[in-house]
């Protein structure tokens, strides 16, 4: 849901999308810094857009508009509900961006767990919303689902598995 604004964009001009994903971004926070150089603003603004038009509510649309707020109130990350969830969300990406579930069935968890907090991980949180381990743990799972839903929106160019 948090990148609802991607796939409304796909949807009304995929040309513009394929000239943000073609200016080679490789983490979110390039992604982001691409559609506001490109496009004058970016997806997460896009997905509040249509949170207010389908009258999503409130605690949720702010989570997708802010989801790529990074220095905000980096200090205080644990502080509330929502600044936890904006930082799995921020994980998330980052998980999915990193190459790390490519690497999943070569690398032992620990390798994995090192890698989610060198590559995952905001140096300003003191407490990481999971435990980098934790997910190393999971990781073989995320792969092999993602995978599947690879497999079932015919974007089969990316592998996993
Ligand atoms: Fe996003």
């Amino acid at each position: 849901m948090h990148d609802i604004g991607r796939f409304v964009l796909f949807d009304a001009d995929p040309e513009e999308l394929n000239k943000v994903d073609d200016s080679g971004w490789a983490t979110p926070e390039d992604l982001v810094e691409a559609e506001r150089d490109l496009l004058g603003f970016d997806h997460a603004a896009l997905a509040w857009l249509v949170c207010q038009h389908w009258c999503i509510p409130d605690h949720v649309s702010e989570i997708v508009r802010d989801h790529h707020e990074y220095e905000e109130d980096c200090a205080s990350r644990d502080a509330d509900t929502k600044t936890r969830v904006i930082g799995i969300i921020q994980i998330a990406d980052l998980l999915s961006t990193s190459g790390i579930l490519q690497e999943t069935g070569k690398r032992t968890e620990q390798e994995l767990s090192r890698l989610i907090t060198e590559r995952c991980l905001h140096p300003c949180w003191l407490n990481p919303p999971i435990e980098p381990r934790r997910l190393a743990a999971s990781c073989a799972e995320i792969a092999e689902e993602s995978q599947k839903l690879i497999d079932g929106l015919g974007l089969g160019a990316t592998t996993f598995c």
